[in-house]
């Protein structure tokens, strides 16, 4: 414990040294969030990189994310402290399975999930993240959508526009598409007074026994303030760590205490750990880097995503 704490201290000391900020995401580990100069969903996080002053942005999160801070700020350093962490559900759609989809429909407006590569994104009209997503797509002007990757997020949007017409990609995150409905159930028999919230992510199955449905920021604010002593909250469990912060008189049920497959974690998302963040900024390596035609083509829907939510 004394020894985290001294490498805390460490990091901040650098952190302000070297005029850098740190941005970590909710799913990051409890002893890395402490040392962020900001923790948030995905769209808080990259209204955070568009607008910083520092001169480093250290990215606690997956690729795409310190991707989209790259993109957002181009001229700046931006480190990612463990390259190797990657989201699966960005990399199960390639810039050339959308090149091809746009010509199947030509007609249909593209919207990316921010979960993807940013060559993907170079290729797409708008991007979305899972707290605005429902709120853009009604906006656009198209009446058909092509939506990718994830098929859960898809499916749940187009629920809620039913004007248009949906195209949806079958890429899902791993981590909270094999959750169960089953599960969910078990404890909802368990505790009958809980409310349940629910990330888009999950299985369909999963999403209609919510009794909310949000991003990670959007389940914090429901979590905390609903009239409940209970919440089961099926997201990733870096969330519990802030719930506890905010509100420590509720209790907040995740599945974590089954097994290994009965817990919603990510494994790329838990790979930033303190002593790769020590090393990352002591040293500024891990630097991230796009080609700039790349750069210039994603910002276009990113930014506009911004703009519209
Ligand atoms: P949000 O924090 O935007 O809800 O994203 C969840 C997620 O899976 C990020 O990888
Ligand atoms: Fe990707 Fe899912 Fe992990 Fe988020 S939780 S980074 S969507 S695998």
């Amino acid at each position: 414990a004394e020894e985290i704490k001294e490498l805390q201290k460490e990091v901040r000391r650098l952190a302000q040294e070297k005029n850098a900020i740190i941005l970590a995401h909710y799913y990051q580990r409890p002893e890395v969030q402490d040392i962020a100069d900001f923790v948030g969903d995905s769209l808080e996080l990259s209204r955070k990189a568009a607008n910083t002053d520092a001169d480093i942005i250290v990215f606690c999160g997956v690729r795409f994310m310190c991707e989209t801070a790259k993109i957002l700020s181009p001229q700046k350093k931006v480190l990612h402290p463990n390259p190797e962490s990657g989201c699966p559900m960005a990399d199960m759609v390639t810039a050339e399975q959308v090149r091809k989809l746009r010509e199947e429909h030509p007609d249909a407006e593209f919207v990316a999930y921010i979960n993807t590569t940013a060559d993907v994104k170079a290729e797409v009209d708008i991007c979305v993240t899972s707290a605005n997503a429902p709120k853009i797509i009604k906006k656009l002007e198209a009446k058909k959508i092509v939506f990718l990757p994830d098929q859960a997020l898809g499916q749940w949007v187009a629920k809620q526009v039913p004007e248009k017409e949906f195209i949806i990609w079958k890429g899902f995150c791993p981590p909270h598409f094999e959750f169960t409905a089953r599960e969910v159930m078990k404890l909802k028999e368990k505790y009958p007074d809980a409310k349940v919230a629910v990330h888009p992510e999950c299985h369909p199955k999963v999403i209609e026994l919510a009794d909310f449905v949000g991003s990670t920021s959007q389940i914090i604010k429901y979590a905390t303030s609903v009239d409940a002593k209970r919440v089961i909250v099926i997201t990733e469990v870096g969330l519990k760590y802030t719930l506890m912060k905010k509100n420590p008189n509720k209790e907040y049920i995740f599945p974590e205490s089954m097994n290994y497959c009965g817990t919603v974690y990510c494994c790329t998302m838990k790979g930033i750990t303190l002593p790769k963040v020590y090393e990352t900024i002591k040293n500024e390596i891990n630097e991230v880097e796009l080609p700039e035609d790349i750069i210039e083509r994603a910002r276009r829907p990113i930014e506009r995503m911004l703009e519209l939510s």
